[in-house]
């Protein structure tokens, strides 16, 4: 599929795609060590329920998606896998076997609670464009996880991603602290990478996400140019009260209004 067909798989409404990040039923079932919830069976009912996409993070140290999860997942849905990996040797030879149909590079820290920031592009831009030809050359898109700064876009570009997914980790947290000043500012900053990576490269995608929920995603939603958005951990949360099936299609609502 090419990028500009994948533009054409956007709604009428101009609402983003929607991407259901399940690692956390994996946290739940690592949490016991034992077989359930299972991560494929969750998988399987956000797409029945209008997931456009299933995303994952293998992290280094397994804490939640495992090994095995990621061939079973790539080999039962029928929407797009996006597999979230740190840019290491060990996690390129597992994504150049099961080709998901995206990676999505990120940095991982073992001491994180989750992922705390994009990717520092720009101090690493020949490494990562020899790892990113190496996705491309087995078939495989490939987005980085960035702040939402020129600097690190035009490195993004310049290492041939195909798209950018932009952090909004920031923007959620001035919600969580109530700080609506802090909040506004960050909105208005991704809003203006969206803007700045819509100019400097037409063809790259624009994805969103980090500490999304229901609240706070539709401004997000609303900004031009936004490709798709990745949520985890609020709508799992929200799972827990009202099952999954409602906590997706209660995102993709909560995402046109
Ligand atoms: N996008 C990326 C690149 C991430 O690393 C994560 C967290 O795994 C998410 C999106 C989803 O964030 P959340 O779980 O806060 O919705």
């Amino acid at each position: 599929m090419t990028t500009m067909q994948q533009h054409s798989t956007k709604n009428s409404a101009n609402t983003p795609l929607l991407g259901v990040n399940i690692d956390h039923v994996a946290t739940l079932r690592q949490a016991r060590g034992v077989s359930y919830p299972s991560p494929v069976a969750a998988a399987l009912l956000c797409e029945q329920a209008g997931a456009d996409g299933i995303t994952i993070h293998l992290r280094e140290d397994r804490r939640h998606i495992q090994d095995a999860d990621v061939y079973e997942i790539a080999e039962k849905i029928t929407t797009r896998l996006n597999l979230e990996i740190a840019a290491t040797a060990e996690m390129l030879a597992i994504a150049c076997e099961v080709k998901p149909y995206w990676v999505c590079l990120v940095p991982e820290k073992r001491a994180e609670l989750t992922t705390e920031g994009g990717l520092d592009i720009a101090e690493q831009t020949a490494y990562l464009t020899e790892y990113i030809n190496e996705l491309h050359a087995a078939g495989i898109k490939v987005s980085l996880f960035v702040d939402p700064d020129e600097t690190q876009i035009q490195a993004a570009i310049d290492c041939h991603a195909d798209a950018i997914e932009i952090h909004t980790g920031a923007y959620a947290e001035a919600g969580l602290a109530e700080d609506v000043t802090a909040q506004n500012a960050e909105l208005q900053r991704i809003q203006q990478a969206a803007a700045t990576a819509q100019r400097l490269d037409d063809k790259l995608l624009i994805n969103a996400g980090h500490g999304l929920t229901r609240d706070n995603v539709n401004a997000i939603a609303q900004i031009d140019g936004i490709y798709e958005l990745n949520i985890g951990h609020a709508l799992i949360a929200d799972a827990v009260f009202m099952g999954l099936e409602q906590a997706v299609k209660q995102m993709k609502a909560a995402m046109r209004k």
